[in-house]
């Protein structure tokens, strides 16, 4: 059972994304204080609030079990909401984006996915794998059973990192940056109730979380699913993005919004070179999983073996080995490194895998990467073998020349929304949070992208 997205198109109207991105003013997101008391009528009041309690939460170090990370630690609003590593670095880190350091151990198997438009309908499947998913008869599915009031898969996921060990619960017997101990991490991996209950009580700990919580959800039962749902929000007020040429150009058909690069890149994209066959509906994704026998990198997800099945890990299908997401290309030129494993650290590397997979898995070794990653590179025979033998063709129609890779990716670069490009750095980024804990935000000097 797979979704069938092209008929959602219909349902994505240009340009409510910049609807939703205009409600967020300069005050909230330059250094406005974060709790200060929304104003307005009720409606437009608990709107303010809940995006204020989600800015907040997205930034609050307080939901991880040492005191130490974030969602913004990972997922960097000055760096488009992903980072510039190819594998995230998790408990134990320091620092951010690009000043991240290494902890021993804190290398997480996956690369950190941009934040693009993961509520649009069309974002069915969260997760390099689509752990997290709504079937086609609306049903929100999940590793762990998922608490009542959960509307999206975006909503589900919110929920997710906070239980993962690696990323924010840390491990028993930690003690929190604060000199408390984690009390998260003591409880049980199989009671996901029982750390959300934990985490809901850290927040209620703090006045002003109280206050955001009711003014956010008036009348509504409080439980993990509303620091679910305030994230969620928060994440789609700031991050539907849509305003890009390329949304231009389907719209209005004006010819003279792209150049001729762009428009040959486009109808290569849509046609020769075979992009659309998984890249398709209205995030250029099928939402669908594949196996490109990309390069595997980093710790993998079996410790036995040290590689990272995707897909199989969630059905448990062979078929499914080594398959993952098709990624959004909405925004790709900005969200580098690129694959599960952010083996390519350019655009072009990950295309021109695509033209010849096999070649390129065999060529790989990794010799861009800190050495400490290029030894965690899986380039036995046996491995190679492995992912070869169940290979989702992606190989164009015909064989491209390298001037009509350099058109395709001149498209890609279409798919850039002009509001990313334009907002300036601190964007999204509050000048505290209620717990007092620090602020994870692009450490200086230029925004990477301007
Ligand atoms: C330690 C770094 C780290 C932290 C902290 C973190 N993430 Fe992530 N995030 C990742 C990585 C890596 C992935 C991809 C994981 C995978 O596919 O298995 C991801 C995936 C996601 C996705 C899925 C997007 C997609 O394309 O499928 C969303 C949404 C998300 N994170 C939001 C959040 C939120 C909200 C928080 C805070 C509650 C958070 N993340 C905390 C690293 C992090
Ligand atoms: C058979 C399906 C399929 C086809 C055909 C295909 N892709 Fe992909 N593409 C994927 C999958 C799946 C991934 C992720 C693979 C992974 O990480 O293991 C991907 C990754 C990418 C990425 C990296 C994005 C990121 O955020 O990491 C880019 C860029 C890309 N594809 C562009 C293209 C272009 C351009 C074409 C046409 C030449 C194309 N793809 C054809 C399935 C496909």
């Amino acid at each position: 059972m797979r979704l069938v997205l092209f008929g959602m198109a219909a349902l994505l109207a240009l340009g409510c994304g910049d609807q939703g991105f205009g409600t967020v003013g300069d005050g909230f997101v330059s250094d406005a204080g974060v709790g200060e008391p929304p104003t307005g009528d009720l409606p437009e009041d608990f709107e303010a609030a809940r995006l204020r309690l989600g800015q907040a939460l997205f930034f609050e170090r307080e939901l991880s079990g040492n005191r130490d990370t974030s969602c913004a630690s990972c997922h960097v609003p000055f760096l488009t909401t992903t980072e510039p590593l190819p594998l995230a670095v998790g408990q134990g880190a320091a620092g951010v984006g690009p000043s991240r350091r290494r902890a021993e151990g804190a290398i997480q198997p996956r690369n950190t996915t941009d934040l693009f438009n993961r509520d649009d309908p069309a974002s069915a499947a969260l997760f390099w794998d689509g752990r997290v998913e709504r079937l086609r008869d609306g049903t929100l599915v999940a590793p762990v059973a998922l608490p009542p009031g959960l509307n999206t898969p975006l909503e589900a996921q919110a929920l997710l990192p906070i239980l993962d060990r690696g990323e924010m619960r840390g491990q028993p017997g930690d003690v929190a940056v604060d000199g408390r101990p984690n009390e998260l991490a003591a409880l049980p991996d199989d009671d996901p109730a029982a750390v959300w209950a934990a985490v809901l009580d850290r927040l209620l700990a703090i006045p002003e979380y109280v206050e955001l919580l009711h003014r956010a959800f008036p009348d509504e039962p409080l439980g993990p699913a509303l620091v679910a749902r305030a994230l969620a929000h928060f994440q789609r007020e700031l991050w539907e993005v849509r305003d890009s040429r390329f949304d231009a150009f389907e719209a209005e058909g004006d010819p003279g919004l792209l150049t001729p690069d762009e428009h040959a890149g486009r109808a290569l994209f849509f046609g020769d070179a075979g992009c659309a066959r998984c890249h398709s509906g209205p995030l250029l994704s099928d939402q669908r999983f594949h196996n490109l026998a990309v390069p595997q990198l980093g710790p993998g997800k079996d410790p036995e073996t040290g590689l990272d099945e995707g897909r199989f890990l969630v059905t448990g299908e062979p078929a499914d080995r080594f398959r993952f997401r098709t990624p959004s290309l909405r925004n790709v030129a900005l969200t580098p490194p690129y694959m599960h494993d952010g083996a390519y650290a350019t655009l072009e590397a990950a295309v021109r895998h695509h033209l010849d997979p096999e070649s390129a898995l065999r060529a790989y070794d990794g010799a861009h990467l800190p050495a400490s990653l290029r030894d965690t590179l899986h380039a036995d025979p046996a491995t190679l073998d492995a992912l070869l033998a169940t290979l989702d063709d992606p190989r164009p129609l015909r064989p491209l020349t390298d001037a009509e890779v350099a058109q395709l990716l001149a498209f890609l670069g279409t798919l850039t929304a002009e509001i990313e490009v334009v907002k300036g750095p601190g964007h999204g980024v509050p000048a505290r949070v209620p717990s007092g804990l620090p602020v994870d935000v692009w450490p200086g000097g230029p925004h990477p992208h301007r």
